[in-house]
Formats: structure tokens, C-alpha cells, sequence
């Protein structure tokens, strides 16, 4: 029984399908129900405190009270709290965050079109890279890399995208002319001897060879995160990312980078693409574009992109695809009054700051004799749990050992999530201070002491 008849926990059994949840546990578990949001930290309907070290699902940058967002939101609600952006017409908030978008771009971008999430968006780039190339009469150069373990989204191309195993399972999916190449975790896939440089050069190679087997005229783009987020938290191997340009250029295939986790910031950075020195043609974000207090993402495009675009409305009319609220006003505010905060309040210099905190008590994590590898960038990091260190071996995953260790962490009042491999990620809210960092590193090192007690009595 969850509580009583007629109680939020029975009616949420009853009546409500939850997204990336086991749905037969559910049943029995029911659902564990939040309230109230602060700076950091959320509260549940027992009045328990909680640090959100994953600012939610990676993307409350600004925390949980914003008021200045509030308020941008109301603003815009009793302005005009719908209109759209098809077939000409306009809002205001939209040109002005398209605008702002633009002339913050980390590498020359031409447009912006928005969407309401990053799945929605990474489906767009799908959409633009197939109808660019028809455009310019290359039909058969469609197909799209990603890699294995990427996270690119749950709809249909965007899960087609993703590189890890729940998104297809049963679905059907991958859809066609999407292949996937290596997952560029040197910590696992590294070769005895080989370095971490050795490592990048060997994935480029291969993506090179997937390149030519498949044949070049087919391969229309090759789509990365700057570092894998939902996958681990992986972080490129050193040298990897230029190669592999220096390949994608000499095919004229399309980089598309996705920013859903790494943009606005997480790095220190606006965009990670910055700190890792990519040149996009099209860029996908979302999350923390609008501190999520509003669903958006959008996808950012070179000029040479948007050209074709336009001659495909010569050849076809309107541009066939949008959403109904592309653009939405009160979103669109929002999203901008996000970033003005970010400008206002430095959120980069703080990002940077504090960062070398959270860093320090990330990489002392790897001592822990349960830390296999402590890995992490500015505010985003992760640590995978091992059976045996020497040998780089998870625990059987039976055990779930991660998710074990992710319930400790709330009973010690930190929200952390477990990742493939028993990783357990930290991606808190921007905002945090370097005594909110301690707390955190301190709640999870005592869960981990907990979990090394459970480990021994297995
Ligand atoms: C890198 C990346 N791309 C795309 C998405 C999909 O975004 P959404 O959940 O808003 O559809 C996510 C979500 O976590 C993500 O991490």
C-alpha cells in the first residue's frame, strides 16, 4: 500500500507512467514525492532536506528559488503568454534569446531554432543534416555517427543517436543510417601500454575506417557531447577531439555537437566546445539554457547550414518543421533572464572558483577502496565503483552496488544518481559554495564507508 487510499503516493501509483523509471518496482515502491525547492536543496513531503547534487537531471543551474526567474516568467504571463513563431510571425523574447544566442556562439552561428528539449532537438539536427544534403543533391550521404555509451535524447532519432542499450531495448531502434563507433572511455577500453594520447589516435583511426567502409559520400555528420554525460561522465582522451576534426573535415562531414549537459557554464565556460576546442557546424542545448525553471533546447547552425535551408524553400516553400511552441514566449524569457543572470552574477568566474574544490574532493575520492577512477571537468564529475582496482572490474551488476549506494546517500540527505557501471555522477546546481561542496563530498565519502560494510557482507 502506498499511504493511504486517496493519498498523493496511491493516486501517483493509480494514474501516473513514469519516465526512466522501473515501472513493476513502482508498483510496490510508489513514488517518493517533492515539495519545495531551495538554492541547492530540495525538500520531500516528509520536510527532509536534501543537496540536489545533480541539479536535478543536470540542468537546475541556478538551484531550486530563483526569484529573478519567477518573476521573468509572471512578467511575460501577463504580457502575452502564448504565441508562436510560425509562418512569419514573432515574439519578442525569441528574437531577443536568438540574438543574444548568436552573438555568444563559440564559433560563428548563423540561427537559432528553438525546441522544448534537447530529444526534440537533437531529432531537429537529425531532420536539417538529411534535408541539407538533399538539398545540395548528395541523397545518399545521410548516414550519422555517435558514439557508444553517448546520451542524445529518448525520441525517435535522438534515441537513435543515444549510444546505451535501455534506449533501443525493445523499441525497435536504432532507426536506419545511424551507426555507432567507439565510446571514448580510456579507463575501460585503454590497451595495456597504450597512452591516453595512443588511445585517442587509435578511436580516431577507427572512426576513420568506419568512414571509409561505409564510404564517405554516405556519412552525412558525426555527433559528440564534449564529454559523454549520462553515459559516465566521460571525458575526451587528450588529442582525440582534434583528430578527429581533422578527419571529419576531410570527409566534409558535419560536426554536430551536443550541449545539452556541458553548455552554459558546467565547464566554466559558456560552452564546453570552448574548453575542448571544437569547431561545430551545429550545436544542440538545452537543460541549462533556461536553468530548466522553463522546457527549452534549441539547435544552433552555421551560416553555410542556414543557406541551404534557404534554397531548400525555394525548392520546397515553407520550411516543413516546428513545433507549436518553438520559441514559446514565457520559455524564451525565461531562457534569456537565465542567462542575464549568468552574465550578472559571473557564473563563469564562480564556476571556476569553486570548481577547484569540488576537483580536489573528487580526485581524493579515488583513494576510497571501493573508487575505481574519480573523474570530472569544472562542476561535473563522477566516480565508478570497482570490485577489484588492479583489474578495473565492476561488481557484478546484480548487486547494484551504485544504486545501493545512491539510496545511503539519501538517507544522508544528498541526491546523487548511479550511472552505467556503478558510476555514481555529481553535477550540482552552479550556485553551490565551496562549504556546500565540503557537505556534499562529506555526505557521499560516509555513504561510501556504509557501502564498503554492505560490500563485506555480501
Ligand atoms: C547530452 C544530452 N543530449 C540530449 C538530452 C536530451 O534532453 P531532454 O531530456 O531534454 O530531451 C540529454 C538529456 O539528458 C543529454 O544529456
Amino acid at each position: 500500500m502506498h499511504g493511504q487510499v486517496n493519498s498523493p503516493d496511491a493516486r501517483d501509483v493509480l494514474n501516473h507512467l513514469h519516465p526512466f523509471t522501473n515501472l513493476a518496482d513502482h508498483e510496490t515502491r510508489g513514488p517518493h514525492i517533492f515539495v519545495r525547492g531551495e538554492g541547492i536543496y530540495v525538500f520531500d513531503d516528509s520536510g527532509k532536506r536534501y543537496i540536489e547534487g545533480l541539479a536535478g537531471l543536470w540542468c537546475a543551474s541556478l538551484g531550486f528559488s530563483e526569484k529573478r526567474l519567477v518573476q521573468a516568467a509572471t512578467r511575460q504571463m501577463n504580457l502575452l503568454p502564448f504565441y508562436h513563431n510560425f509562418a512569419h510571425k514573432a515574439v519578442e523574447p525569441a528574437i531577443d534569446l536568438a540574438e543574444y544566442l548568436v552573438a555568444r556562439a563559440p564559433v560563428p552561428m548563423s540561427k537559432v531554432f528553438f525546441t522544448n528539449s534537447g530529444s526534440e532537438a537533437n531529432d531537429t539536427q537529425v531532420k536539417l543534416i538529411w534535408y541539407y544534403n538533399n538539398i545540395l543533391g548528395r541523397p545518399q550521404k545521410k548516414k550519422i555517427i555517435a558514439r557508444r555509451g553517448a546520451y542524445h535524447g529518448i525520441t525517435v532519432a535522438a534515441a537513435s543517436l543515444t549510444g546505451l542499450p535501455y534506449a533501443h531495448d525493445g523499441f525497435d531502434l536504432p532507426i536506419a543510417n545511424i551507426v555507432h563507433t567507439d565510446c571514448p572511455h580510456f579507463y575501460h577500453y585503454g590497451q595495456q601500454g597504450e597512452s591516453e594520447e595512443q588511445f585517442g589516435e587509435r578511436l580516431a583511426g577507427n572512426l576513420e575506417r568506419l568512414i571509409l567502409t561505409e564510404g564517405p559520400d554516405t556519412i552525412a555528420a558525426f555527433v559528440a557531447e564534449p564529454f559523454l554525460g549520462a553515459g559516465g561522465v566521460i571525458l575526451p582522451p587528450k588529442g582525440y577531439f582534434e583528430k578527429i576534426q581533422t578527419i571529419l573535415n576531410r570527409y566534409d562531414i558535419l560536426f554536430v555537437v551536443d550541449e545539452v549537459i556541458s553548455g552554459f557554464y558546467r565547464t566554466g565556460d559558456m560552452f564546453a566546445s570552448e574548453t575542448f576546442k571544437l569547431k561545430p557546424d551545429l550545436i544542440t542545448m538545452a537543460k541549462a539554457l533556461s536553468g530548466a525553471y522553463q522546457p527549452i533546447g534549441g539547435v544552433m547552425m552555421t551560416e553555410r547550414i542556414h543557406e541551404v535551408l534557404v534554397e531548400g524553400s525555394r525548392k520546397y516553400g515553407q520550411f516543413g518543421h516546428g513545433f507549436t511552441y518553438s520559441g514559446h514566449p514565457v520559455a524564451t524569457a525565461v531562457a534569456l533572464e537565465t542567462q542575464k543572470i549568468y552574465d550578472a552574477d559571473h557564473i563563469g568566474d564562480h564556476v571556476k572558483t569553486v570548481s577547484t574544490r569540488f576537483q580536489k574532493h573528487l580526485k581524493a575520492l579515488a583513494e576510497h577502496p571501493l573508487v575505481g577512477e574519480a573523474r570530472g571537468i569544472g562542476l561535473i564529475g563522477a566516480i565508478e565503483l570497482v570490485c577489484n582496482k588492479q583489474r578495473r572490474e565492476n561488481f557484478d551488476r546484480s548487486l547494484k552496488i551504485g544504486p545501493w549506494v545512491v539510496n545511503k546517500a539519501m538517507e544522508h540527505g544528498l541526491i546523487v544518481r548511479a550511472l552505467v557501471n556503478d558510476t555514481i555522477a555529481f553535477c550540482p546546481p552552479l550556485i553551490i559554495t565551496e562549504p556546500q561542496i565540503d557537505d556534499m563530498f562529506d555526505r557521499i565519502a560516509r555513504a561510501l564507508d556504509d557501502a564498503v560494510v554492505h560490500v563485506a557482507s555480501l
